[in-house]
């Protein structure tokens, strides 16, 4: 018998794949069920989702963990400091989910901006009644200013694709990304400022004690009354009740948003409203980015193991005996 991974929810066979050839004995947990009932304790490394949450009491019942490869880049779901005490590795999956989701970001941004969905739920319903020079008027895109917060590899992403809409590019963070600016011609403003002025806002900064409700009540005020807010970082980035009161009062004119504070459940009335589009979480959801992610986190337990630092280690670990 190798050595014990516990997968807790079904993910690509190429990541299993990869640790029973190297001769990992791997467990997949039932949807949802994991560490509910059976033994735990026999663990070495654990691949979670990101909607599991690993804290204390969890890292109790596993005593023998060694390693905890979270099937995500985000990684606010774990407990960081509680593994580190312990001695866990903590890995991540940067990356190779980058480009999926900046293209899902954008498909949020165009499907608010153009009214797609209203228009694809118009022709299901049978209501197309011809060509109307009146019908679904959205907001143009081309040459409008782009607002990105947290400018690392998705926001990156997404601003490059932003180039080809001829789109002023501003970007919200702690540090100056130069490659960004050189690359896109992307301005670095203070948080207000891009609040202010751009026409369209995306979110890409981690889930963290700083950036939980960084936008709030006061902040989606200071947004353009035509302005459209994205999200497909982590939902609490948001305060998802004010945005609701926002969207209702026409603080702005509209939200495409991938992830929420409390998934999977939304906050009241924002399912009701029209001007939001609405999507389960699906920012990394190709085939070749799950695929990927799969074995990146599979790669990071057996680089542990063969005794090498993992790639995608996130916590200050001494890894020396
Ligand atoms: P990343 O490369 O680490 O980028 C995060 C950026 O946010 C960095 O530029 C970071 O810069 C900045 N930042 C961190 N704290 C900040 C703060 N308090 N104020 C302002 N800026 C701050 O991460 P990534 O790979 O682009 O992923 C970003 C997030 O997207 C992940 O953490 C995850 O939650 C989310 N995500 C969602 C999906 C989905 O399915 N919807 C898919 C992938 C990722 P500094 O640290 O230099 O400030
Ligand atoms: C997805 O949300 C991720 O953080 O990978
Ligand atoms: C629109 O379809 C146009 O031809 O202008």
């Amino acid at each position: 018998m190798g050595r014990k991974v516990l997968i807790t929810q079904n993910i690509p066979q190429a990541g299993i794949d990869l640790l029973r050839e190297k001769g990992f004995t791997v467990t997949i947990g039932r949807t949802g069920a994991a560490f509910s009932g059976g033994d735990l304790k026999e663990y070495e490394a654990l691949l979670p989702l990101l909607t599991d949450k690993i804290d204390e009491k969890i890292l109790q019942k596993m005593p023998r963990l060694k390693i905890i490869a979270n099937y995500a880049v985000g990684y606010n779901n774990i407990d960081l400091e509680a593994a580190t005490k312990r001695n866990i590795a903590v890995t991540n999956t940067p990356g190779v989910l980058t480009e999926a989701t900046a293209d899902l970001t954008w498909a949020l941004l165009m499907a608010l901006a153009r009214l797609i969905p209203q228009g694809d739920r118009l022709m299901r319903e049978g209501k197309y009644g011809g060509w109307d020079p009146m019908l679904l008027l959205g907001a143009e895109v081309y040459g409008k200013t782009l607002g990105i917060i947290g400018p690392g590899r998705i926001g990156s992403a997404v601003a490059k694709r932003a180039v080809g809409f001829d789109m002023r590019i501003l970007y919200y963070g702690r540090t100056v990304n130069t490659v960004l600016e050189q690359e896109t011609g992307a301005e670095r403003v203070d948080f207000d400022a891009l609040l202010e002025q751009a026409d369209f806002i995306s979110l890409h900064v981690p889930l963290t004690g700083d950036t939980r409700y960084l936008i709030d009540r006061p902040q989606l005020l200071k947004m353009k009354n035509s302005a459209f807010l994205i999200n497909t970082s982590r939902g609490a980035v948001i305060n998802e009740r004010a945005l609701v009161e926002a969207l209702k009062n026409g603080f702005i004119a509209g939200a495409g948003l991938d992830v929420f504070e409390r998934e999977p459940l939304l906050a009241p009335g924002l399912a009701d409203l029209e001007n939001v589009v609405l999507l389960p979480h699906i920012g990394s959801a190709t085939v070749t980015a799950r695929t990927r992610m799969a074995e990146t986190a599979a790669g990071n337990i057996i680089d542990f193991f063969e005794g090498r630092r993992p790639r995608n280690l996130v916590n200050q670990l001494d890894l020396s005996d």
